[in-house]
């Protein structure tokens, strides 16, 4: 029996299927992207304008329109067709670099400031279009109701299915399904809700609500309207019925988009595998994966690559991973760390811990910025075959690699020792979590537990002091920690009179379940 599907690997499988959808309205929305992007141009010898822009939200770079003005002013051209070109590349580019959080929100702002500048500053009509991409904008950055006044700001001649499909992106990508409905009658009665995009999203949003009925009344709706599914109504509608325990619906519905004549990406071949495997159905699951393979064998992608990889282990088939790996290598002339990283992953699931540590040391040896994902990756295969000391090894030369071990780092090696009982090594690394920058590592109440328990135990009042001293240095020290120091002093036969003082020192009252405690081991 192969193992079954990470959890994590369909939640991710889903979230990129949700953005899917939301991305499908956008670039519905844009012009479509003529070959010449005007990246390159620049103004009288500056930086390309794109670059500048690009650069907005870092400290020190100024505003989107001290930028604008500043480019007109030194004879830089603008056409809207070029900037709206700019906001285009700026949403692409925070899509393929995966950018935090914060940055993707500052580049968002940026998009939407340059949207503002080049009608209020420039005076420039908005085409249809644009409404429909300002909008979306507007929602991501400023909320709901922003974008709402906004389209009700709008002259009746921009309110069409453009603008009225966004705001209804808008409402369902929210979850606000009254809103959503309402405007999808409104849009009935307008006679522009018989298209693929608005059908997608609203059942999208029903999928997310787990109204599966409500999904297949619309797919229902869609045959009688007329409206041709899609490669993505397909992946909605799959993943409504695997939700719902009708795997079995699967066949019919393909053979039906086969019938429509609906291609189908390569997402909907990975979200079937998916399905399958989670199913344990492996057989057929191979078989969506020969599909996915087949469609995106010219594609200078990695993700579906990232993705084949992935589902192959998880379908338990390691021949299939080697070969994916090597198809990979052979035709893309850098393995990213991510691939690496997802390689790794496959193998450890696979349990091969031969062939992983081989691919970790290729990685190593050619690496070009440390990636401690990676190494996370490898101390965990050690830790499971319980080469404690290998993976502490590794963890040291992370450091002379210049790399710091991180919150991961130390519960993997928490987890293995607590799992041991060897909590004096477990608290070695608690000790390291202190050290790690922004307080990331956690220690929930069920691990402090098992320390304290532990050192009442074995009356060891020196390793509680330590603990004690991490809870302070990690920001969780309270009552229920002095307690159990004193129990442990107690057990142990040692007074300490400076405990009161420390107590009060980490403003922590001293209640009557201590004050009895300080007075038994003879602090009056
Ligand atoms: C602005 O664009 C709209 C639609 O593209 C057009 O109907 C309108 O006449 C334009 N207005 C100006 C001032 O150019
Ligand atoms: C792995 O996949 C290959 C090709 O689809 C197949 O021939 C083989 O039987 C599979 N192995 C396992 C263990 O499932
Ligand atoms: C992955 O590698 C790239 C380029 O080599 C690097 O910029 C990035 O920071 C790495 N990712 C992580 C999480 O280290
Ligand atoms: C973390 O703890 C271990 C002891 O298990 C130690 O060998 C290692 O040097 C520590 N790392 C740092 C950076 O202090
Ligand atoms: C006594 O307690 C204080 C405060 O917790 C601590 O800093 C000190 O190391 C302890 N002394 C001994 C001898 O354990």
């Amino acid at each position: 029996m192969a193992p079954p599907a990470s959890f994590a690997g369909a939640r991710l499988l889903l979230r990129r299927l949700l953005s899917t959808a939301t991305e499908a309205v956008v670039e519905a929305a844009a012009p479509p992207v003529q070959a010449a992007m005007a990246k390159g141009s620049k103004g009288k010898g500056g930086r390309p304008l794109y670059r500048q822009l690009s650069a907005l939200g870092k400290p020190g770079e100024g505003s989107v329109s001290r930028v604008m003005n500043k480019w007109v002013r030194e004879g830089g051209t603008v056409r809207v067709d070029d900037l709206v070109k700019y906001v285009k590349d700026l949403r692409k580019y925070k899509r393929h670099a995966h950018a935090l959080e914060r940055q993707a929100g500052s580049r968002l702002d940026t998009q939407l400031k340059l949207m503002d500048w080049m009608v209020n500053a420039r005076g420039m009509n908005m085409s249809h279009t644009n409404h429909a991409i300002r909008l979306d904008l507007i929602h991501k950055v400023r909320g709901i109701q922003a974008a709402e006044n906004y389209f009700d700001g709008l002259p009746d001649s921009a309110k069409n299915h453009r603008t009225y499909g966004a705001l209804l992106n808008c409402y369902c990508s929210t979850k606000m399904e009254e809103k959503a409905t309402d405007l999808y009658l409104k849009m009935d009665q307008l006679g522009i809700s018989s298209s693929t995009l608005p059908i997608n999203n609203l059942m999208t949003l029903y999928m997310k609500l787990g109204q599966h009925r409500k999904v297949d009344s619309l797919f229902e709706e869609m045959k009688v309207k007329n409206v041709k599914p899609d490669s993505l109504t397909c992946c909605i509608l799959m993943t409504s019925y695997a939700a719902s325990n009708k795997v079995d619906a699967i066949e019919g519905l393909l053979k039906e988009m086969a019938e429509k004549d609906v291609t189908l990406q390569w997402s909907a071949y990975s979200t079937l595998a998916s399905i399958y495997v989670n199913a344990g159905l492996f057989e057929k699951a191979e078989y969506a994966l020969k599909k996915l393979e087949k469609r995106v064998v010219d594609y200078d992608e990695r993700q579906p690559f990232d993705f084949l990889m992935s589902l192959y282990a998880s379908a338990g088939n390691l021949s299939e991973v080697n070969r994916i790996w090597g198809v990979m290598k052979a035709k893309f002339n850098k393995v990213t760390n991510t691939s690496y990283l997802g390689m790794l992953q496959a193998l450890y699931k696979l349990n091969d811990l031969d062939r992983l540590k081989q691919v970790f040391e290729e990685w190593e040896s050619s690496y070009e910025s440390y990636d401690m994902r990676l190494t996370n990756m490898m101390i965990r295969a050690h830790l499971k075959s319980s080469k404690a000391e290998e993976a502490e090894l590794l963890s040291e030369k992370a450091k002379e690699n210049g790399a710091e071990f991180d919150s991961k780092t130390c519960e993997l090696f928490l987890d293995h020792y607590i799992g041991k009982g060897d909590m004096i090594s477990a608290l070695n690394w608690v000790e390291n979590m202190t050290k790690l920058p922004m307080k990331t590592g956690k220690l929930d109440q069920d691990r402090i537990h098992k320390f304290q328990k532990y050192f009442e135990e074995h009356k060891d009042a020196d390793g509680a002091e330590r603990f004690c001293n991490c809870l302070r240095a990690l920001g969780c020290i309270d009552g229920k920690a002095y307690e159990s120091l004193l129990r442990t002093y107690l057990a142990a036969g040692k007074t300490n009179r400076s405990l009161r003082q420390q107590i009060k020192d980490d403003n922590i009252e001293i209640c009557y379940d201590i004050g009895k405690l300080l007075k038994r081991m003879g602090d009056k």
